[in-house]
């Protein structure tokens, strides 16, 4: 894009009005983990403890927004990096309008990860990895696609035929083959409150 044909329209109210107008921060919490170890459950187990607190938040769900805006990506390492970007570009956007927005997406190159957390200030996005064994994921398995993966019916399935990069610093890691889904809610809730964000 030729950066001299755009203009950036400086808004006359800021992200720190908007805050202040909801009475709490805003934050952008990145879940990321393989597929069945509990992101969207602990995600949207959050969202509901916040929302009953008055807190403005939003849940961005990979599956769910890959029914709309993200439905013509596939599973290539390429198309889940846009995945991704697009993801952190909308979270920012959230941020900006002063609400705690939660992501729940797989996100498995550290990369995309690390370029998502580019967007954002410090203190803005909190990395939670959501650690489960593959082992854990594959007997859950929630929706039979393991089964189907070794099966060679899905091809890509992270952690069958492609990597999921573990995060090496991530903010906050929930172990979900030992932990509970309040217990996680718990520690997301009190690292909020501790941070001075809700
Ligand atoms: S990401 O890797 O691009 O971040 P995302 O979180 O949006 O993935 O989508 C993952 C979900 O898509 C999984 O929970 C699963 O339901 C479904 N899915 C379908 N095919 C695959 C695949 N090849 N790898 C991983 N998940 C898949």
């Amino acid at each position: 894009m030729d950066e001299k044909l755009v203009t950036w329209h400086q808004s006359l109210i800021g992200k720190d009005d908007r805050r202040k107008l909801h009475g709490h921060g805003s934050v952008m919490i990145w879940f990321t983990g393989l597929s069945g170890s509990g992101k969207s459950t602990i995600a949207n187990a959050l969202q509901q403890k916040l929302f009953e607190k008055g807190i403005n938040v939003y849940l961005l769900d990979g599956d769910n927004l890959r029914h709309g805006i993200n439905q013509n990506l596939s599973f290539s390492q390429e198309d889940r990096k846009e995945n991704v970007r697009r993801v952190a570009e909308i979270g920012k956007l959230f941020v900006d309008a002063g609400v705690v927005v939660l992501s729940a997406l797989i996100s498995p190159f550290e990369v995309d990860r690390a370029d998502a957390r580019a967007l954002f200030d410090e203190m803005e996005f909190i990395e939670v990895y959501i650690k489960c064994s593959i082992k854990t994921c594959e007997k859950r398995d929630p929706k039979g696609l393991y089964k189907k993966a070794h099966e060679g019916k899905i091809k890509q399935f992270t952690g069958v035929d492609q990597s999921y990069e573990t995060p090496r610093v991530p903010e906050i890691t929930i172990d979900t083959d030992n932990m509970s889904i309040e217990e996680s809610v718990e520690i997301l809730l009190t690292y909020l409150i501790d941070n001075e964000i809700i």
